[in-house]
């Protein structure tokens, strides 16, 4: 029998904890597979005592026999992916066996990142707060039909091809005032581009539609989130590719009819790394709080999170777009120890009360919310204690799906599961 395609993504802004339960719930797939983004992305999964944070390379990575596809939607930084490679390999972990990268992937080159930081310095203050590794401008050169995809790495004509390619870029960098040094980086994306041709490249939706009708299983893992989304996020402060379960679909050529799960994964608080508008953010001595009890520093930047409470408006948003059919929530250790924690219910714009997220949330939002019993700490927990269980209760009144996991801590095995969670109304 055709078997489904189950996708797990991002609810909230990003960092929302998707590497972990990848990881988690790896062994019951036979293919993890990245869809979008590139390494803008910083999966982080912890296991033995040890941190791990991927950037191209699928979250499936440490499960034995699973294969980890990079999909055709994802832009890859070959440069960056050797690394991770390597880095992974140094640790007994050798990828390359179980590796596939789809041919219409496209490829980040060093103009491209030269492009971002150019992009990002002239916005100034209404900069985007980019992670700037050329995410924005290898899309652009995708839809703009001028990319270099992974496939051209086996033509006889690729250097040619490449040189048309940064020939535009030289004269786009030409029109902005800020000089971006990347002459220097091109041996080195050279040397990494070559050393991917010798990967497994793959005709990836041929492949992954073989796997299915053999009745494999696949997890697409999304990266960043709904409200990063380049349609549906905080626009223009979103990044540049769909994060949303459409993009599974586009980005590794499968079907709608083929998804099955849609698996969403918040943290229950809010957090958010680069410009644009946040309704529950937090700028006093709590959000700062969380941002330390929490680690909240970018695994790909380093940059501070801002920190908020949990937005239902956004999470019911991200619930209708994507289709998810049941949530993760991380991090509930974070808020522990919280006499009473506060949660989003609604919003009010222009004296209005509404639920939904308009389209302008930029300025005028002001959040109304419900305050909820805390609770005390998690780490022994085996079972929730009954505050935490009326928390997620409320989530799920409010959006109208099951929380099925719950995390309570960044290691693979701080992480519960509700095996009867229905959603009472
Ligand atoms: P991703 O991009 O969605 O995979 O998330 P990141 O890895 O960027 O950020 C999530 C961070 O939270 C990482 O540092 C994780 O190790 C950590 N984390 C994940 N789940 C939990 C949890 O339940 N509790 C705590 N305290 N940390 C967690
Ligand atoms: P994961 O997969 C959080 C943010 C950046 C910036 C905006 C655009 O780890 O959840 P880009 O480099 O894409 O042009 O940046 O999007 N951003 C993320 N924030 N998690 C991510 O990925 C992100 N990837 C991009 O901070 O605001
Ligand atoms: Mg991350």
């Amino acid at each position: 029998m055709k078997a489904k395609v189950d996708v797990l993504l991002g609810a909230q802004w990003g960092d929302e904890g998707k590497g972990k339960v990848v990881d988690v719930i790896a062994p019951d797939y036979a293919v993890i597979a990245r869809f979008q983004g590139g390494p803008n992305a910083g999966h982080t999964l912890i296991f033995d005592g040890k941190k791990h944070v991927l950037h191209t390379i699928p979250s499936g990575v440490f499960r034995p026999g699973t294969w980890n596809l990079v999909g055709n939607g994802v832009v890859i930084d070959p440069v960056i992916l050797m690394r991770e490679i390597d880095n992974l390999k140094a640790l007994g972990v050798d990828v390359t066996e179980r590796l596939l990268i789809g041919r219409r992937a496209h490829l980040i080159l060093p103009t491209h990142r030269a492009l971002d930081a150019a992009s990002e310095a002239d916005k100034g203050k209404e900069k985007i707060g980019s992670t700037l590794k050329g995410i924005g401008p290898t899309y652009m050169d995708k839809t703009g039909r001028n990319g270099f995809r992974v496939g051209d790495l086996e033509r006889d004509d690729r250097k040619e091809r490449y040189a048309t390619l940064v020939k535009k870029h030289e004269r786009l960098l030409g029109l902005y005032s800020t000089a971006t040094a990347w002459k220097e980086a091109e041996q080195e994306w050279y040397d990494a581009s070559s050393r991917l041709r010798e990967l497994k490249l793959v005709d990836s939706e041929h492949w992954l539609d073989e796997r299915l009708n053999a009745g494999d299983r696949v997890l697409a893992e999304g990266a960043q989130g709904t409200l990063l989304d380049i349609d549906f996020g905080t626009y223009p402060f979103v990044t540049s590719s769909n994060t949303i379960c459409a993009g599974a679909c586009t980005g590794l050529g499968v079907a709608p009819g083929r998804i099955g799960k849609v698996i969403g994964i918040f943290k229950a608080y809010s957090t958010r790394v680069g410009s644009g508008p946040f309704p529950t953010e937090l700028n006093d001595a709590t959000g700062e709080h969380i941002r330390q009890v929490g680690r909240e520093f970018g695994s790909t930047t380093g940059r501070p999170r801002r920190c908020g409470w949990l937005d239902l408006p956004a999470l019911r948003y991200a619930v209708m777009i994507n289709g998810i059919t049941e949530l993760a929530m991380m991090k509930a250790d974070v808020l522990s120890g919280m006499d009473e924690v506060a949660i989003c219910t609604h919003y009010k714009v222009n004296g209005s009360i509404t639920d939904r997220v308009p389209y302008d949330i930029t300025s005028g939002i002001e959040p109304v919310y419900e305050q909820l019993k805390g609770w005390g700490n998690l780490s022994t927990a085996t079972d929730l204690p009954e505050s935490l269980n009326m928390y997620i209760r409320r989530i799920e009144k409010a959006v109208g799906v099951p929380v099925r996991i719950v995390s309570i801590g960044p290691d693979r095995a701080e992480t519960l599961v509700r095996e009867s969670a229905v959603v009472l109304s």
